[in-house]
């Protein structure tokens, strides 16, 4: 390869980099939805944790957690297709608060109940891949112990929501939802702020 072709070879892909960064800004952020579906999708299966393991090569925190980010942001919603709750809370972010304080009544579970199920499979799923994304630090208060404890009361919420949900356990959807509510806060204290 001579000078000349290096040179417009490197133009070229400068601009192709430029063009590329500023459609995904133009496009918004986005969480990393496909991927993190297909493995909630495994989540009772005996290889999930594997193939969360695999998954997470290719995948990077921030894009992970923007999956608890609304529908309209970039993120998973609830339900298949928005309308299912309000609009300012059809994102798992969103919706957990309003889980905690008013619980399921059995009146909703109909259309509801599901739509949880799926909602606690994904959050086991970011969990799971969460495990091998460490934000790595010499801060013995970010050790990847305390990681993976916090990641671990997400996953225990999680199942706990799930479970509630299924074996119609009202009363226990609230407490369920508030735990897994507090999990996110209580590592975003250490490990985000
Ligand atoms: C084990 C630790 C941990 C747990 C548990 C956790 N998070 Fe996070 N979260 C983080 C960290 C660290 C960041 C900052 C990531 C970054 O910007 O690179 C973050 C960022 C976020 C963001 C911002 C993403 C963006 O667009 O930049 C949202 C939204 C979020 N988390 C929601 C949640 C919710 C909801 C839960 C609970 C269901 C949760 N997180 C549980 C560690 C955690």
């Amino acid at each position: 390869m001579n000078v000349r072709t290096l040179i417009v070879g490197g133009l070229a892909l400068a601009l192709g980099l430029t063009t590329s960064a500023l459609a995904l800004a133009l496009q918004g952020k986005k969480g990393s939805l496909e991927p993190l579906d297909a493995l909630a999708k495994k989540a009772q299966d005996a290889t999930f944790a594997e193939e969360c393991k695999k998954a997470a090569d290719s995948l990077e925190l921030d894009p992970v957690m923007h999956s608890f980010k609304p529908r309209a942001k970039g993120g998973f919603g609830i339900g298949m297709k928005a309308g299912l709750v309000p609009a300012n809370q059809d994102g798992i972010e969103a919706y957990l608060p309003t889980l905690s304080k008013k619980g399921l009544s059995a009146a909703d579970a109909g259309k509801l109940a599901d739509p949880i199920i799926a909602m606690c499979n994904r959050v086991l799923a970011i969990a799971e891949v969460s495990d091998h994304l460490w934000p790595e630090s010499k801060e013995s208060s970010k050790s990847k112990k305390k990681w993976l404890d916090l990641n671990e009361i997400m996953k225990v919420g999680a199942k706990d929501l799930s479970e509630a949900v299924s074996t119609k356990n009202y009363a226990g959807v609230k407490k369920a939802a508030s735990k897994l509510n507090s999990s996110c806060t209580d590592c975003h204290s250490v490990f985000r702020d």
